[in-house]
């Protein structure tokens, strides 16, 4: 592997245009998209227009006349052809963790009978602290296993699944249907959190017959620091199930302000308050960044992105030890590396530009965001890696101290 091996791929790369799409600093070689996406070219203008002529001209007026009212499902038809649903079954609201509680109490009322939630153990925490809080306040039990183990747990006791298709930290990947099927066989709703899928992988939510799905809106769907995240809700399901924080905008008729809460008919039931508009506004600016793209390139410009880097890591840093599957059908779009200096080679590289982070106990982590990743910066920061490692430029005391955030 070498530079100009990259730089020939990404000459041959069907998808490098997408990355015009998007204000990159030249400084930095970032593998972080799968965090925080980078920012789209058109999002200070889109947001500015919400701002100074929705907002600040328009004021009040414009939850008719710009439709904001409309937004969280408008919105959210954009994320339809993204992951594989229809747009009657997505909406853009709250966050992640806020989605993960709504729809696991909604799917625990759905089956009265049943008490237990299922989860990974090593899921990602917020799903696991919200699903033990949930199933308390229903009266039941959380019950999280490790990821093997998942399949022997369902049984007629488990009201949910609840599941990451892609692993925050190892990248291992589910298949969506099998899975699905899984859990539905026991008579158990499958609530997946695709926020490592969606954007990175192909994923079809129609397809694999899942009853529920949430994720989120900054990862690879752009959408800018803390953007509002995304539910799913087959249409099939969506009259019979209920939202248990039953706000005013979820209403039939929110403008009645009747005594009584009378749920809309479809998705806009799992609404709960005022949506966010001008974060609303980044998010359509990420999401148009995915126009025209089909989910299957994708994909693949993700896996051989990833496959040159795991390649170039072995010749250039082999101190590092993969430690996400090998094959790219089994993981999502990010990496893993084990390292017993793992947390401050992470505060090296970024140090000298090159943007991945740290996660416990021993991991960095290196994610290749398919639409702004090109095979340059794969090359760039496994070169700098190899730097790091060997060089021991890593011991510098200042790459010791941690940090809020990692
Ligand atoms: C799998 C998964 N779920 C949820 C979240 C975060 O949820 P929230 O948007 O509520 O902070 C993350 C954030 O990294 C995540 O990786």
């Amino acid at each position: 592997v070498s530079l100009d091996q990259a730089r020939a791929l990404d000459a041959a790369d069907p998808l490098a245009f997408a990355r015009e799409r998007f204000r990159f600093p030249d400084d930095k070689t970032y593998l972080d998209g799968n965090s925080l996406g980078m920012m789209p070219a058109s999002a200070p203008e889109r947001v500015a227009r919400t701002v100074e002529r929705e907002w600040g001209e328009g004021l009040i007026e414009s939850w008719n006349e710009a439709g904001w009212i409309d937004w969280p499902e408008r919105i959210a038809a954009r994320l339809a052809p993204i992951v594989g649903a229809r747009a009657d079954e997505l909406l853009v609201c709250d966050s992640t963790s806020i989605n993960i509680a709504k729809l696991l109490g909604s799917a625990l009322a759905a089956r009265p009978e049943r008490r237990v939630v299922l989860v990974d153990e090593s899921d990602f925490p917020t799903d696991r602290y919200i699903a033990a809080a949930i199933a308390e306040q229903a009266g039941g039990e959380l019950r999280a296993v490790s990821a093997e183990a998942i399949s022997d747990a369902l049984t007629d006791e488990v009201a949910v699944l609840l599941l990451s298709q892609v692993d925050y930290r190892s990248g291992r990947r589910r298949d969506l249907s099998a899975t699905t099927a899984d859990a539905q066989r026991v008579g158990a709703i499958m609530l997946w959190d695709l926020s490592h899928s969606a954007g990175a992988i192909r994923v079809d939510l129609a397809t694999s017959g899942a009853e529920m799905a949430v994720g989120c809106g900054y990862k690879y769907l752009n959408g800018g620091p803390g953007a509002p995240a995304w539910l799913y809700v087959r249409r099939d399901l969506q009259q019979a199930l209920g939202n248990p924080l039953p706000g005013w905008m979820g209403h039939a008729r929110p403008f009645e302000m009747g005594p009584d809460y009378v749920p809309a008919p479809g998705i806009r039931r799992f609404l709960t308050g005022t949506p966010p508009i001008v974060a609303l506004a980044a998010l359509e600016a990420g999401l148009e960044t995915f126009e025209g793209l089909g989910m299957a390139a994708v994909e693949a410009k993700a896996a051989a992105l990833a496959d040159f880097f795991i390649e170039a890591v072995e010749v250039l840093a082999p101190e590092a030890t993969l430690a996400s599957p090998l094959g790219a059908a089994d993981r999502g779009a990010h990496l893993v590396f084990a390292h017993r200096h793992a947390y401050a080679i992470v505060q090296a590289l970024i140090a000298r530009g090159v943007i991945g982070d740290y996660r416990e106990p021993n991991l960095m982590r290196f994610g290749f965001a398919p639409l702004t990743t090109r095979f340059e910066d794969a090359w760039r920061a496994a070169a700098a890696l190899g730097e790091v490692i060997a060089g021991r430029v890593y011991e510098g005391a200042r790459f010791a101290e941690r940090r809020r955030v990692t």
